[in-house]
């Protein structure tokens, strides 16, 4: 029997910087449903990549002085990279530069024009290339880019266009009547904003530069960036030749997950371009939040950027998935500060979990030989508990296709407080005193191993190591291992053998922890550049001496200079020094200064000076060096 289909996408990624860990976030949700619905049993397709045309792409590879294909190479390395530390499970990856991607978006655009759905015209509007969209006047926000803030162009050019206008009662028909796209917060936006304000036809063709594929019958055009970008999700399938059947068996997509500032592209232009093309609209587009740092949304502009890697190489691949799914309401905005993640690392994972498997690994080793053993015995705890093992499996999956992966961790979590509350109820150190209550002792010792064996296989698709090491520990079999399971209570045999294992999550002292990741933002420090090395004969020439000030007077040509009477010793100076700027006359009098005595006598501006004076200065301060010594005395 051929199994059920379950074809997931994210967006692809536009290659005009290294990804940041918002990026990361629509990645790692999309993994952690690709693998629940394998491990459910569908033949699922998870598709992600990397959006490659356009000005903006062309514009930074120009930058870096680069041909376009040889500086994507090697960021779309980078990015591939990013996912293999992700442990990111997709099984295309698709960049808009492949060559059969172009051909199928040239055979898209033919079949559009062909029908009558693309024409030739003028286009005269407003453009953003950065977020390379139009606007029409009424959607600028105080004249800018209502996504991005930045500023827009004025444009007019000879395009193609496609008559999205001829779509509107059935887009808006699919909106409002549809569970098309989620959360259902959104559709206002999209309807009001958009529809409700009629649709124009959408240019689809540009003429001002030439990084994209090109318009087949017009060679000066190239095609539209976002039409490009949007058709991956079924060229990826061999869409329109299919020849291995890819197409016909996973499209339409079960879900395209989006962050909410291209819900817009993907619930009005592509489902219009499916229609056009007499091709059915994906089953759901899911728009998701955004993670903001404290100034706004995370961009490479303005600096403010969450480095993944360094995250996943300090706490863990897990560890950062975890945070990513429990911390954040998917369909909403959250904020990111270094704090909220160590609390939530501390507080779920070394607490909650990683305190459960370690006390029960080690009160099997204690009072049990590292051995699982079945016991008869019911304490008035287990029903509860039991009850809770069996039902979550299903709780988890409800939350998973809502999309709601909070919460589908926090049902897990809900069982491993349980749990934890569990050895608190039956106090197993006590029973463990008593040799009548060995029988007593076993049952709860093996109702926590069953219930970790639970949880573990109920984690696999969010936290796959620690899943992994977790049941190694516990010496569970491949079958106790599936999805199916997970709600299956009585699997453990009598018997089983239990490893000790390293602490899975090691307590984060989160004041040191966030000085550290404090100091990784910091400038290394630039090397102080000394003057030429002197030999001590050299420096032996000089003849520094104490000296009073006895008198001072203004320069009568610089206001930068005074002129300063001196007593060394026995004699008398006249030195002119540059420091007006930095005293009043009156605290100048009666300092004792260090003088180098032995200087050449030079006129300034037309004053002799008899020496200098020694000062410690920075850009803003100036100190005299002082010593309180009599005067005349030597320094060396
Ligand atoms: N290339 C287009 C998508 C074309 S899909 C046919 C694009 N690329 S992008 O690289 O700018 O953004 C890709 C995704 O990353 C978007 O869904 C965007 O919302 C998401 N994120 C970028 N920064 C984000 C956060 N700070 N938080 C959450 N998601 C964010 O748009």
């Amino acid at each position: 029997m051929n199994k059920e289909t379950f074809y997931i996408t994210t967006p692809i990624y536009y290659p005009s910087s290294k990804l940041h860990i918002g990026h990361t976030y629509t990645t790692v949700a999309a993994d952690v449903l690709a693998r629940i619905k394998r491990a459910q049993g569908y033949d699922v397709m998870f598709l992600t990549g990397t959006d490659e045309h356009g000005e903006k792409i062309l514009n930074v590879a120009k930058d870096k002085g680069l041909e376009p294909k040889v500086y994507l190479d090697q960021i779309v390395s980078e990015i591939k990279e990013l996912w293999e530390k992700m442990e990111i499970s997709y099984d295309h990856f698709i960049r808009t530069t492949d060559d059969y991607h172009e051909k199928s978006v040239q055979e898209i655009f033919m079949k559009l024009y062909e029908k009558g759905d693309i024409y030739k015209g003028e286009y005269e509007g407003l453009y953003c290339t950065p977020c390379e969209s139009f606007w029409t006047e009424t959607q600028l926000a105080d004249g800018k880019c209502p996504d991005c803030g930045r500023d827009v162009q004025k444009t007019k050019e000879e395009t193609y266009f496609f008559r999205l206008s001829k779509y509107q009662d059935r887009l808006l028909d699919l909106l409002e009547n549809t569970d098309f796209l989620q959360p259902k917060s959104r559709v206002n936006e999209m309807v009001n904003n958009f529809i409700k304000q009629g649709l124009d036809d959408l240019s689809i063709s540009r003429t001002s530069f030439d990084w994209g594929i090109p318009v087949p019958i017009d060679e000066g055009h190239v095609i539209y960036v976002w039409l490009d970008a949007l058709s991956n999700y079924i060229t990826a399938l061999d869409y329109p030749d299919d020849k291995e059947g890819k197409y016909k068996k996973y499209w339409p997509a079960d879900v395209h997950l989006v962050g909410k500032e291209i819900v817009r592209f993907h619930t009005i232009i592509w489902p219009a371009i499916l229609m056009a093309l007499d091709e059915p609209v994906p089953k759901k587009v899911f728009g998701h939040g955004w993670i903001l740092l404290d100034g706004g949304k995370m961009s490479k502009s303005k600096g403010n950027i969450v480095d993944p890697v360094i995250l996943i190489e300090r706490y863990g691949v897990d560890a950062i998935k975890y945070f990513l799914m429990r911390e954040y309401s998917f369909g909403q905005d959250g904020l990111f500060t270094n704090e909220v993640l160590l609390n939530r690392l501390n507080s779920d994972l070394a607490n909650d979990l990683g305190n459960l498997v370690s006390r029960t690994i080690a009160m099997i080793h204690k009072y049990n030989d590292g051995v699982i053993i079945k016991s008869e015995f019911e304490s008035e705890f287990d029903q509860s508990l039991i009850d809770l093992a069996i039902g979550t499996r299903v709780l988890v999956e409800k939350r998973v296709d809502n999309l709601d992966f909070s919460n589908a961790l926090e049902e897990i979590w809900k069982f491993v407080r349980r749990t934890n509350k569990y050895i608190d109820e039956t106090s197993p150190w006590i029973l463990a005193k008593d040799e009548t209550k060995k029988d007593e002792l076993d049952n709860v010792l093996y109702n926590l191993s069953e219930s970790i064996r639970i949880i573990a296989a109920l984690i696999s698709p969010f936290l796959p190591h620690t899943s992994t090491k977790i049941l190694d520990a516990f010496g569970a079999e491949e079958s106790l291992r599936l999805w199916n399971s997970s709600s299956e209570y009585g699997l453990t045999k009598d018997n089983t053998k239990v490893e000790k294992i390293a602490v899975l999550f090691p307590r984060i002292d989160v004041a040191e922890e966030i000085e550290y990741l404090g100091s990784l933002g910091e400038k290394p420090e630039e090397k102080m550049v000394f003057k030429e090395e002197i030999s001590i004969d050299d420096f032996a020439k000089m003849d520094l001496r104490v000296a009073d000030i006895v008198s001072v007077e203004k320069h009568p040509k610089a206001d930068r200079l005074l002129v300063l009477q001196l007593k060394v010793g026995n004699e008398k100076r006249q030195v002119v020094s540059g420091i007006a700027e930095h005293f009043k006359i009156e605290e100048l009098i009666g300092e004792k200064v260090v003088l180098v005595a032995n200087l050449k006598p030079v006129k300034l501006r037309g004053v002799l000076s008899q020496g200098m004076i020694l000062a410690a200065c920075d850009d803003k301060d100036l100190k005299l060096v002082t010593v309180d010594f009599e005067s005349g005395t030597p320094i060396s």
